[in-house]
Protein backbone atom coordinates (compact mmCIF):
# COMPACT_ATOMS: atom_id res chain seq x y z
CA UNK A 1 0.00 0.00 0.00
CA UNK A 2 0.93 3.63 -0.90
CA UNK A 3 2.21 5.30 2.04
CA UNK A 4 0.55 8.70 3.10
CA UNK A 5 2.93 11.43 3.41
CA UNK A 6 2.33 12.94 7.00
CA UNK A 7 3.09 16.44 8.10
CA UNK A 8 3.13 16.57 12.42
CA UNK A 9 2.40 19.73 13.60
CA UNK A 10 3.80 20.36 17.24
CA UNK A 11 4.36 22.40 20.60
CA UNK A 12 5.99 20.76 23.14
CA UNK A 13 6.86 17.40 23.90
CA UNK A 14 5.63 15.48 21.59
CA UNK A 15 4.83 11.71 22.85
CA UNK A 16 1.66 12.06 20.27
CA UNK A 17 4.48 11.99 17.81
CA UNK A 18 6.56 9.95 19.36
CA UNK A 19 3.59 7.24 18.99
CA UNK A 20 2.87 7.34 15.75
CA UNK A 21 7.32 7.21 14.86
CA UNK A 22 7.22 4.06 16.71
CA UNK A 23 4.25 2.54 15.32
CA UNK A 24 5.93 3.50 11.92
CA UNK A 25 8.85 2.41 12.58
CA UNK A 26 7.15 -1.19 14.05
CA UNK A 27 5.12 -1.29 9.95
CA UNK A 28 2.18 -0.81 11.77
CA UNK A 29 1.19 1.83 9.72
CA UNK A 30 0.55 2.74 5.90
CA UNK A 31 2.31 6.22 6.25
CA UNK A 32 5.56 8.31 6.42
CA UNK A 33 6.44 11.70 8.58
CA UNK A 34 7.44 13.89 5.74
CA UNK A 35 7.85 16.41 8.16
CA UNK A 36 7.76 17.81 11.96
CA UNK A 37 6.94 21.64 11.74
CA UNK A 38 6.95 23.74 15.38
CA UNK A 39 5.79 26.68 16.21
CA UNK A 40 8.56 26.59 19.06
CA UNK A 41 12.56 26.15 18.61
CA UNK A 42 12.88 24.61 21.74
CA UNK A 43 10.24 21.60 21.72
CA UNK A 44 10.67 18.65 22.82
CA UNK A 45 9.32 17.19 19.83
CA UNK A 46 11.58 18.25 17.37
CA UNK A 47 14.38 16.57 19.45
CA UNK A 48 12.57 13.38 18.83
CA UNK A 49 12.41 13.71 14.95
CA UNK A 50 15.88 14.38 14.51
CA UNK A 51 16.77 11.42 16.48
CA UNK A 52 14.93 9.30 13.95
CA UNK A 53 16.35 11.57 11.42
CA UNK A 54 13.22 13.11 10.05
CA UNK A 55 13.31 16.88 8.67
CA UNK A 56 12.36 19.30 11.89
CA UNK A 57 11.41 22.52 10.88
CA UNK A 58 10.99 25.42 13.13
CA UNK A 59 8.54 28.05 11.51
CA UNK A 60 8.71 31.13 14.10
CA UNK A 61 5.40 32.66 14.86
CA UNK A 62 7.75 35.79 15.75
CA UNK A 63 5.62 39.14 14.70
CA UNK A 64 2.36 36.65 13.41
CA UNK A 65 0.41 37.21 16.77
CA UNK A 66 -2.71 38.98 15.35
CA UNK A 67 -1.83 37.39 11.51
CA UNK A 68 -2.65 33.95 11.93
CA UNK A 69 -3.56 33.74 8.48
CA UNK A 70 -0.24 35.24 7.30
CA UNK A 71 1.31 32.48 9.74
CA UNK A 72 -0.51 29.39 7.86
CA UNK A 73 0.87 30.82 4.53
CA UNK A 74 4.33 30.04 6.15
CA UNK A 75 3.20 26.70 6.93
CA UNK A 76 1.35 25.44 3.71
CA UNK A 77 4.59 26.70 1.91
CA UNK A 78 6.86 24.11 4.11
CA UNK A 79 4.18 21.32 4.11
CA UNK A 80 4.27 21.69 0.46
CA UNK A 81 7.78 21.36 0.08
CA UNK A 82 7.74 18.29 1.89
CA UNK A 83 5.22 16.73 -0.21
CA UNK A 84 2.58 16.56 3.02
CA UNK A 85 -0.72 14.78 2.30
CA UNK A 86 -2.10 14.93 5.61
CA UNK A 87 -1.64 16.70 8.51
CA UNK A 88 -1.34 15.63 11.47
CA UNK A 89 -1.79 18.26 14.56
CA UNK A 90 -0.07 17.18 18.00
CA UNK A 91 -0.10 19.73 20.79
CA UNK A 92 0.33 22.20 18.40
CA UNK A 93 -0.97 25.29 20.50
CA UNK A 94 -1.91 27.70 17.41
CA UNK A 95 -5.65 27.59 15.87
CA UNK A 96 -5.34 26.92 12.02
CA UNK A 97 -6.85 29.12 9.94
CA UNK A 98 -9.11 28.64 6.41
CA UNK A 99 -6.10 29.06 5.00
CA UNK A 100 -4.64 25.62 6.11
CA UNK A 101 -8.11 24.12 6.19
CA UNK A 102 -8.76 25.26 2.58
CA UNK A 103 -5.11 24.09 1.04
CA UNK A 104 -6.31 20.59 3.05
CA UNK A 105 -9.74 19.74 3.37
CA UNK A 106 -10.74 16.88 5.38
CA UNK A 107 -6.79 16.03 5.34
CA UNK A 108 -5.95 17.47 8.89
CA UNK A 109 -6.48 15.06 11.79
CA UNK A 110 -6.09 16.87 15.35
CA UNK A 111 -5.93 15.10 18.87
CA UNK A 112 -7.94 16.52 22.13
CA UNK A 113 -7.71 15.12 25.65
CA UNK A 114 -11.62 14.96 26.11
CA UNK A 115 -14.52 13.21 24.71
CA UNK A 116 -15.68 15.87 22.84
CA UNK A 117 -17.69 17.68 22.28
CA UNK A 118 -17.42 18.29 25.87
CA UNK A 119 -14.86 19.72 27.07
CA UNK A 120 -13.29 21.65 23.87
CA UNK A 121 -10.43 23.96 24.60
CA UNK A 122 -7.62 24.61 27.28
CA UNK A 123 -6.97 22.41 30.49
CA UNK A 124 -9.86 19.76 30.07
CA UNK A 125 -8.24 17.34 31.84
CA UNK A 126 -9.17 19.45 35.06
CA UNK A 127 -12.59 20.90 33.67
CA UNK A 128 -13.18 17.39 33.45
CA UNK A 129 -12.63 16.71 37.26
CA UNK A 130 -13.91 19.71 38.51
CA UNK A 131 -16.63 18.62 36.62
CA UNK A 132 -17.10 15.70 38.26
CA UNK A 133 -17.72 13.37 35.02
CA UNK A 134 -17.73 10.05 35.43
CA UNK A 135 -15.98 9.04 32.20
CA UNK A 136 -13.60 11.07 29.69
CA UNK A 137 -11.06 10.27 27.01
CA UNK A 138 -9.86 11.18 24.11
CA UNK A 139 -10.99 12.37 20.72
CA UNK A 140 -9.28 12.08 16.77
CA UNK A 141 -11.46 14.22 14.66
CA UNK A 142 -11.13 16.67 11.52
CA UNK A 143 -10.17 19.82 12.16
CA UNK A 144 -12.61 22.60 10.59
CA UNK A 145 -13.35 26.22 11.08
CA UNK A 146 -14.43 25.82 14.79
CA UNK A 147 -12.36 25.08 17.62
CA UNK A 148 -12.13 21.16 18.18
CA UNK A 149 -15.78 20.96 16.40
CA UNK A 150 -14.84 19.30 13.46
CA UNK A 151 -16.18 15.36 12.77
CA UNK A 152 -15.16 12.68 15.02
CA UNK A 153 -13.02 9.82 13.97
CA UNK A 154 -12.60 7.60 17.04
CA UNK A 155 -12.68 8.13 20.69
CA UNK A 156 -11.69 5.99 23.54
CA UNK A 157 -13.43 6.25 26.94
CA UNK A 158 -11.14 6.03 30.40
CA UNK A 159 -13.30 5.77 34.21
CA UNK A 160 -12.31 8.94 36.16
CA UNK A 161 -11.49 7.47 39.51
CA UNK A 162 -12.03 9.36 43.28
CA UNK A 163 -8.46 9.32 43.68
CA UNK A 164 -7.29 11.13 40.32
CA UNK A 165 -5.27 14.09 40.29
CA UNK A 166 -5.46 16.53 37.11
CA UNK A 167 -1.88 14.45 36.25
CA UNK A 168 -3.05 10.79 37.01
CA UNK A 169 -6.03 11.41 34.58
CA UNK A 170 -3.99 13.29 31.74
CA UNK A 171 -1.64 10.17 32.15
CA UNK A 172 -4.71 7.95 31.82
CA UNK A 173 -5.67 9.49 28.94
CA UNK A 174 -2.65 10.14 26.75
CA UNK A 175 -1.78 6.49 27.19
CA UNK A 176 -5.40 5.59 25.16
CA UNK A 177 -3.86 8.96 22.62
CA UNK A 178 -0.75 7.20 21.56
CA UNK A 179 -3.55 4.19 20.67
CA UNK A 180 -6.01 6.34 18.89
CA UNK A 181 -4.00 8.65 16.46
CA UNK A 182 -1.88 5.72 15.07
CA UNK A 183 -5.23 4.13 14.65
CA UNK A 184 -6.98 7.08 13.08
CA UNK A 185 -3.94 7.71 10.87
CA UNK A 186 -4.06 4.32 9.20
CA UNK A 187 -7.71 4.05 8.76
CA UNK A 188 -7.40 7.46 6.91
CA UNK A 189 -4.17 5.59 4.91
CA UNK A 190 -7.12 3.00 3.63
CA UNK A 191 -9.07 5.16 2.71
CA UNK A 192 -11.63 3.90 5.29
CA UNK A 193 -13.22 7.30 6.14
CA UNK A 194 -15.93 9.10 4.71
CA UNK A 195 -18.34 11.51 6.02
CA UNK A 196 -21.73 12.07 5.81
CA UNK A 197 -22.69 15.43 7.26
CA UNK A 198 -20.83 15.50 10.41
CA UNK A 199 -20.98 11.79 10.65
CA UNK A 200 -17.49 9.87 9.96
CA UNK A 201 -17.82 6.77 8.87
CA UNK A 202 -15.42 3.65 9.06
CA UNK A 203 -16.05 1.17 5.91
CA UNK A 204 -14.92 -2.41 6.75
CA UNK A 205 -16.79 -3.76 9.60
CA UNK A 206 -15.50 -2.73 12.70
CA UNK A 207 -16.98 0.11 14.94
CA UNK A 208 -13.82 1.18 15.71
CA UNK A 209 -14.74 3.37 19.18
CA UNK A 210 -16.68 0.30 20.61
CA UNK A 211 -13.89 -1.48 19.99
CA UNK A 212 -11.69 0.55 22.29
CA UNK A 213 -14.54 0.58 25.00
CA UNK A 214 -13.69 -3.44 25.11
CA UNK A 215 -10.52 -3.84 25.07
CA UNK A 216 -8.80 -0.58 26.17
C1 LIG B 1 -2.10 15.96 24.21
O1 LIG B 1 -2.79 15.76 25.41
C2 LIG B 1 -3.05 16.25 23.09
O2 LIG B 1 -4.28 15.58 23.22
C3 LIG B 1 -3.25 17.73 23.20
O3 LIG B 1 -1.99 18.23 23.57
C4 LIG B 1 -1.26 17.22 24.24
C5 LIG B 1 0.03 17.05 23.49
O4 LIG B 1 0.89 16.15 24.13
N1 LIG B 1 -3.77 18.28 21.98
P1 LIG B 1 2.21 15.66 23.40
O5 LIG B 1 2.99 16.90 22.99
O6 LIG B 1 1.80 14.83 22.22
O7 LIG B 1 2.94 14.86 24.42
Amino acid sequence: MKKVRVGVLVSGRGSNLQAIIDNIEKGMLSAEIAVVISDQADAYALERARTHHLPAVHVSAKGYRNRRDAYDTLLLRELQKYGVELICLAGFMRIITPTLIKAYPNRILNIHPALLPSFPGLHVQKAALEHGVKFSGCTVHFVDEGMDTGPIIIQAVVAVLDKDTEESLSQRILLQEHKIYSRAIQLYAEGRLSLDGKRVLVSGGRVESVDFLMNP
